[in-house]
């Protein structure tokens, strides 16, 4: 897609949020509930989900990029799992979204590798820490060599590769080291705390730990504000959550949206009870619009989150012109 097709319909997105008309800008399709992980802060491998045919989840696609959504990205569970995902992330480039995946990265190998860098603007390779945490935090040996294989292989194809990385109690000390080596690995990185919110105390690390962490982070976001792909305020935000007084922060079912592996539209991709209406069958209009449903009630029940996914897309759009082309320039690759 070309770029200044992208730039303006971000653009437009911000003039109808400024409006107060505001229209999904991000959506993301968790394909799949299946996982080959058993990562120990997610619940997808835990469940068993049905999901979409091909039909139908194309069906989906359509309904939600109708909407002008100008990011849109393929997770699950492992998207990498479905047999069919090219075809359904072709779909989503023809109607002129950038479309990522975000991956585990180890069902990506030489064979595979040439028809996701074909259609993939970005891809989101999960990497906790080094390969000892990283594979415990995972759950199985072996991991952190394949995803950074898959990272090599997506570079050498041409891809914008990114790391997503996850702080937790287990690597939040390894986390500053653990990111300015991957400096050299990747296009930009995203740093997220662990969620549920509120954290439980298992969950929350010292204070001194985070305050290390964010000592970091801002110098880094200070001194290469593109590698570090998540706001300012929002890496600041992570003291207040792990004390459980992050401030709420949420567009749900407005700035962002999700559909869930059976193809009901969420309101947003952090909360799989969010049920505002189906992608398939039902009108996604109508669901955005009518706000007597119970979704949207428990919508505005949420004590909120802090995913770049959700509230780093409400902070963005803080400084709409300057951002715009930001985010394009940092998510989008090629294909111009
Ligand atoms: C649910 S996974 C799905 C895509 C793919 N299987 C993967 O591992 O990247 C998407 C992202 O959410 C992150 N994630 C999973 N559970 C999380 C949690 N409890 N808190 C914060 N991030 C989480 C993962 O680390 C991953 O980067």
């Amino acid at each position: 897609m070309k770029t200044s097709q992208l730039t303006a319909k971000v653009l437009t997105g911000f003039l109808k949020f400024k409006a107060g008309r505001p229209k999904p800008l991000f959506a993301s399709y968790n394909v799949t509930g299946r996982c080959n992980m058993r990562c120990v802060f997610c619940e997808w491998w835990k469940n068993d989900i049905p999901e979409l045919p091909t039909k139908k989840a194309l069906a989906a696609i359509d309904a939600v990029c109708r909407l002008g959504v100008p990011f849109f990205d393929l997770s699950g569970g492992e998207p990498l799992l479905r047999k069919d995902l090219i075809v359904l992330a072709k779909r989503v480039a023809s109607h002129g979204c950038l479309v990522s995946m975000n991956t585990n990265g180890t069902l990506l190998n030489e064979s595979r590798v040439s028809e996701v860098a074909d259609i993939f603007d970005t891809v989101v390779v999960s990497l906790d820490g080094p390969k000892e945490i990283h594979d415990r935090i995972r759950g199985v040996a072996g991991t952190y060599d394949k995803a950074v294989e898959a990272i090599r292989l997506l570079k050498a194809h041409g891809v914008r590769v990114a790391v997503n990385s996850v702080a937790t109690p287990w690597n939040i000390d390894i986390l500053p080291q653990f990111i300015e080596e991957l400096r050299s690995l990747v296009d930009f990185a995203q740093v997220q705390p662990m969620h549920p919110y509120p954290p439980s105390p298992e969950n929350t690390p010292s204070n001194e730990q985070v305050s290390r962490l964010l000592d970091y982070l801002l110098k880094l976001k200070r001194s290469d504000p593109s590698f570090l792909a998540v706001p300012t305020e929002f890496i600041k935000g992570f003291e207040q959550f792990f004390k459980g007084k992050a401030p709420r922060i949420c567009h749900a079912g407005e700035l962002y949206i999700a559909i869930n592996p059976e193809g009901k539209l969420l309101a947003c991709p952090a909360r799989s009870d969010l049920v505002l209406g189906d992608a398939v069958s039902g009108s996604v209009d109508d669901a955005l619009k009518k706000r007597d449903s119970e979704g949207w009630h428990k919508v505005s029940s949420c004590r909120g989150c802090w995913l770049e996914c959700t509230v780093g897309v409400s902070m963005f759009l803080k400084n709409p012109l300057k951002e715009a082309s930001q985010l394009v320039g940092l998510w989008s690759s090629r294909k111009n």
